[in-house]
């Protein structure tokens, strides 16, 4: 069955490129982004990794870990690890799930079998520290993901968290954001004191309140 936002992430313990992890223990109290490959040895995959492992310093600034999974053996990703850093120029710097009986891959739905009965789409999940899916994404094998749209995202759920707000299409951590039609503009005034625009009674404007 397909995995939705606001279930629990399933769990697992699977091995990895760091050693057999259960998945929820390993979370912790973090934000985690789960990222599916089609295949180990593959040329999109490779720059991915490639740019997931040069973004971890921004992951972990959102107190977000990473991790990947190919359903190829942790054997295999040891082989394909040395061509990651020799072609990207970045070692590999976060666990990559082996996963050649597709437990995982079964558990997130990564098979769609009308696209291809054995490899994984690229999947991707964002879960919250309090275990539940936040986002999910499917990508084709033929399309590379953007990591900078996976950071994008991560902020916004992180800041519509703790605040009553949503963003705006093609947001950008620091712009103005959306007072979620929920809270009375009475309401508003004491939960957003730099104020607010109001374009339309439901469409109403304000600075970013975390900054
Ligand atoms: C790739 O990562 O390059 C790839 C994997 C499976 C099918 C097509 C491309």
């Amino acid at each position: 069955m397909a995995v939705r936002l606001g279930d629990i992430a399933p769990d697992f313990t699977a091995d990895t490129t760091e050693g057999t992890i259960n998945f929820h223990e390993w979370l912790g109290n973090s934000w985690g982004v789960l990222f599916s490959h089609p295949k180990d040895f593959t040329p999109v995959c490779t720059t991915e990794l490639g740019a997931f492992a040069k973004a971890k310093g921004e992951f972990d600034k959102r107190n977000a870990k990473i991790i990947g999974l190919s359903v190829d053996s942790v054997e295999s990703h040891n082989g394909w690890k040395k061509d990651i850093e020799e072609t990207q120029g970045q070692a590999l710097n976060f666990p990559l799930i082996g996963d050649p009986d597709k437990k995982v891959a079964d558990l997130y739905d990564m098979i769609h079998p009308n696209a291809n009965d054995t490899l994984t789409v690229r999947s991707v999940f964002i879960i919250g520290p309090d275990k539940k899916v936040k986002l999910s994404i499917t990508y084709p094998a033929s399309t590379g993901r953007n990591v900078d749209e996976i950071l994008r995202v991560l902020d916004s759920l992180q800041l519509t968290a703790d605040h009553q707000v949503a963003t705006p299409v093609n947001w950008k951590d620091g712009q103005d954001v959306i007072i979620v039609p929920s809270v009375s503009d009475e309401d508003a005034k004491a939960k957003f004191p730099k104020g607010w625009k109001a374009l339309k009674p439901y469409l109403r404007v304000t600075p970013q309140p975390n900054k």
